[in-house]
């Protein structure tokens, strides 16, 4: 028998199956053969929120979480950190292996050249209200794009292929700058080309009246840092997100409109928001010991802690953490970082975090430096999605060209009724059996009006 197998005996019926172990995984549709009987439709797995099956194979990241180690396409992320640019990493990420010199220069060339948007998609951003959360704009944003390049659709197009990825990469920026303008009521401002890229997005967000904007080199040096941290991080649930609506072979924009609709949630990438949310709640540093007792009453959660596949220090935290001094030498004294600081010693001196491998993960900082560079908290995640983008992209390209996939369709667990007869209104109880009025009942006209 060879060793790389799995036998499983089927309880049920005294049959005993030898099954396949490859790369440390056996196959859920091998289960399939187990049956208690000939109409037995066959064993499945159930596996709610996937923590323990592989939806693809990727030769994109690398992560060991007890270990802490996170590699892009076998690079450690340190010395991404320490030696490349986001834009190079993007490349990395998408096409495998690090640009030659001319290779570089032209895809930040290209990137560089198309980060305008069309003025119609401008106009699409003006009809939000005034004080729509950025990340709904940049959700529909993104969407909308799929409308002005539907030759994107042609999935087996290189070339179409290479130009959604330039756009998409170019264009994350200037959405993002211009849903934060819009929410402050300030003019959008246009692209800059002799900026590079995270200057010029700090360019679209913070240009006033001066003729040409001078970006804090330290400042964009940290965003780009933080950029190449969150440029992709294997099958989170965006990336699910992206990869599960592009099985269907949609068009690469409206799959990673899935994408930013997958992390604006509090859970993924609306952390960063919440972690701030949580310091200013706590208000100064005498307040922590009482928040950490509610935490451990399970009353809420210490945001920014905790990660589904680190059980040790998210690497990324580690890097993120030396750039938030240096942006801090850079900006202003901000009292959140003290109260940040404390609350992170106190809960890893705490025996309810480390018996549960509770560790800070890279929103506890990333927050803190958005913070420092005075961007509202709802753009937080706006900005976790520009670097995204070039993960979203990476994944969805390996995604089309992987012949084991096919459209994401997962099986249930039907736990309803079945055969049951409908019942004519005249036959029905007068009083709701199980759904009370109150659940149906809409809340009252909200404050903000229609
Ligand atoms: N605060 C308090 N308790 C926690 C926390 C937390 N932040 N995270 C996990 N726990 C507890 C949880 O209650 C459970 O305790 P017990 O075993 O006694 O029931 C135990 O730790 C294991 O947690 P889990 O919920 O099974 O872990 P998970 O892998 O399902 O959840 C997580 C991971 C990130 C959703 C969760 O840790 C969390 O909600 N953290 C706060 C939100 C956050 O910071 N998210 C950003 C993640 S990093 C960005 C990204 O990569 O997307």
């Amino acid at each position: 028998m060879s060793e790389d197998t799995l036998t499983v005996t089927d309880n049920r019926t005294g049959e005993t199956f030898e099954l396949e172990i490859t790369d440390g995984t056996v196959k859920a549709m091998d289960f399939r053969q187990m049956k208690e009987n000939e109409d037995d439709f066959g064993l499945m797995t159930y596996d709610p929120a996937f923590t323990n099956t592989a939806s693809c194979r990727s030769a994109i990241t690398y992560i060991d979480g007890e270990a802490g180690i996170l590699q892009h396409r076998g690079i450690p992320i340190e010395q991404l950190c320490e030696q490349s640019s986001f834009l190079e990493v993007a490349f990395l990420l998408i096409y495998g292996e690090l640009p030659t010199q001319p290779q570089l220069e032209r895809w930040i060339w290209d990137v560089t050249h198309h980060t305008f948007l069309h003025e119609d998609i401008k106009q699409h951003l003006q009809g939000f209200r005034y004080d729509a959360h950025p990340m709904g704009m940049l959700l529909a944003g993104v969407g909308a794009l799929s409308t002005f390049y539907p030759e994107a659709k042609a999935l087996d197009d290189h070339e179409e292929r290479y130009m959604a990825a330039i756009r998409m990469l170019a264009k994350m920026p200037t959405l993002a700058a211009f849903s934060y303008r819009h929410n402050r009521g300030l003019p959008y401002n246009y692209p800059d080309n002799d900026l590079n890229y995270t200057e010029n997005f700090l360019s679209m967000m913070f240009k006033a009246t001066e003729l040409k904007y001078e970006p804090d080199p330290r400042l964009a040096k940290a965003l780009d840092v933080l950029f190449i941290l969150h440029a992709d991080h294997e099958q989170n649930c965006s990336t699910n997100a992206v990869r599960a609506v592009g099985s269907s072979q949609v068009d690469p924009y409206s799959a990673i409109a899935a994408g930013v609709a997958a992390l604006y949630g509090p859970l993924h990438g609306g952390a960063n928001e919440a972690v701030l949310r949580m310091l200013r709640r706590i208000e100064s540093v005498e307040n922590i010991p009482d928040f950490l007792k509610g935490v451990k009453n399970r009353e809420e959660k210490l945001m920014g802690f905790g990660h589904r596949v680190y059980k040790n220090y998210d690497p990324r935290a580690r890097i993120i953490k030396k750039h938030v001094d240096e942006v801090l030498e850079a900006t202003e004294y901000n009292p959140l970082v003290e109260i940040a600081t404390e609350l992170e010693k106190q809960a890893l001196d705490d025996e309810f975090f480390t018996e549960r491998k509770l560790y800070p993960n890279v929103d506890f900082y990333s927050g803190l430096i958005y913070e420092a560079l005075e961007i509202p908290t709802e753009m937080f995640t706006v900005i976790f999605a520009i670097p995204r983008t070039a993960g979203w992209v990476a994944q969805w390209l390996e995604m089309i060209d992987d012949g084991e996939q096919k459209i994401a369709r997962p099986r249930q667990i039907y736990t309803g009724g079945r055969e049951v007869d409908y019942t004519p209104m005249s036959d029905r109880p007068s009083e709701p059996e199980k759904i009370t009025n109150d659940q149906l009942r809409r809340p009252i006209r909200s404050r903000r009006g229609a």
